[in-house]
């Protein structure tokens, strides 16, 4: 009996000196204490070129592995952010995800890296936001008979892997995954720090291909509004999907053959610096929304 009371007094000092702790706190403290209250957003890269100097700038940073994939887990500007090394390719970023997914809870997953350009009004150094994402990589072919040849060109039917009729096996449509409104908000917000190259919406194409046809690019280009293509955003869109977290691409051009953009790796740590600007505006507009 004493001893429950005496938990009880416990508890009720504890509860008040708690609350006397947040009075006399400074704002800018009540601010971290709201701010690490939120879910961690995710930052996706696919490569190290592509995540590590994101992970070098987190704070109170612990490295976490699961299976053969890399998680940074810290906070930047006071924000927690889990920055996540999918390695490259559709299965790899989709598993990247759902364990992602399923182990942190996020607010939100950005996928961002490099990416070769489809339209030849974008330069290297650009950074598409993907209004749209989608898998181009998904076809049925038309019948060709033994002998008859393969050409993609002729390749004219999209596949949707995620049909609602789950009963149909050759659902043919082209399915393009939207860009979360508040994330192209924040990424808006960025767009002004980012003096390498220009920032526009776009649509991001996917697939487990690198592309070199310049007739295939511009297929894509004219029939499914590709601005880039790369390996892994649209899988990773497809994964947030089923599990109702708000999901962007944001990719830079590294190369871009449809006008002589040649290769650069600098690409990838610029789209770094950009995208982490995206989360913290991102996460700001969260906290200060709570
Ligand atoms: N085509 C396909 N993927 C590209 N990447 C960069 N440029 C291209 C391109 N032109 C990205 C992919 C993958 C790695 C090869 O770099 O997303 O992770």
């Amino acid at each position: 009996m004493f001893f429950k009371r005496f938990m009880t007094m416990v508890a009720l000092c504890g509860g008040i000196l708690v609350a006397g702790c947040n009075d006399g706190q400074s704002s800018k403290n009540n601010n971290i204490a709201e701010q690490t209250s939120l879910q961690p957003i995710v930052i996706q890269g696919a490569l190290p070129v592509e995540s590590e100097r994101m992970a070098a700038k987190l704070d109170k940073v612990t490295v976490e592995t699961i299976g053969g994939w890399t998680f940074w887990k810290g906070t930047y500007n006071g924000y927690p952010m889990i920055i996540s090394k999918t390695r490259m390719g559709m299965s790899n970023s989709a598993a990247a995800t759902a364990i992602a997914i399923q182990k942190y809870q996020p607010i939100a997953i950005i996928n961002q890296g490099t990416s070769g350009g489809h339209d030849p009004e974008l330069n290297v150094f650009d950074i598409v936001l993907g209004k749209y994402t989608t898998n181009i990589g998904a076809f049925r072919t038309p019948q060709q008979p033994i002998g008859g040849g393969s050409d993609a060109l002729t390749w004219h039917e999209a596949f949707d892997v995620l049909p609602e009729d789950e009963s149909d096996p050759e659902p043919i449509a082209i399915r393009k995954f939207e860009g979360d409104q508040a994330l192209l908000v924040a990424a808006y917000k960025a767009k002004v720090n980012y003096t390498k190259g220009r920032v526009v919406e776009g649509t991001i194409g996917s697939a487990d291909v690198w592309n070199n046809e310049l007739d295939r690019i511009k297929f894509f280009h004219n029939t499914y509004g590709t601005s880039v293509e790369e390996m892994e955003a649209a899988s990773v869109a497809q994964i947030a999907h089923q599990f109702n977290v708000p999901f962007l691409g944001i990719r830079i051009l590294s190369n871009n053959i449809t006008n002589n953009g040649a290769y650069d790796p600098a690409t990838g740590e610029a789209c770094q610096d950009y995208v982490l600007d995206v989360a913290e505006q991102y996460m700001k507009a969260k906290s200060e929304s709570k």
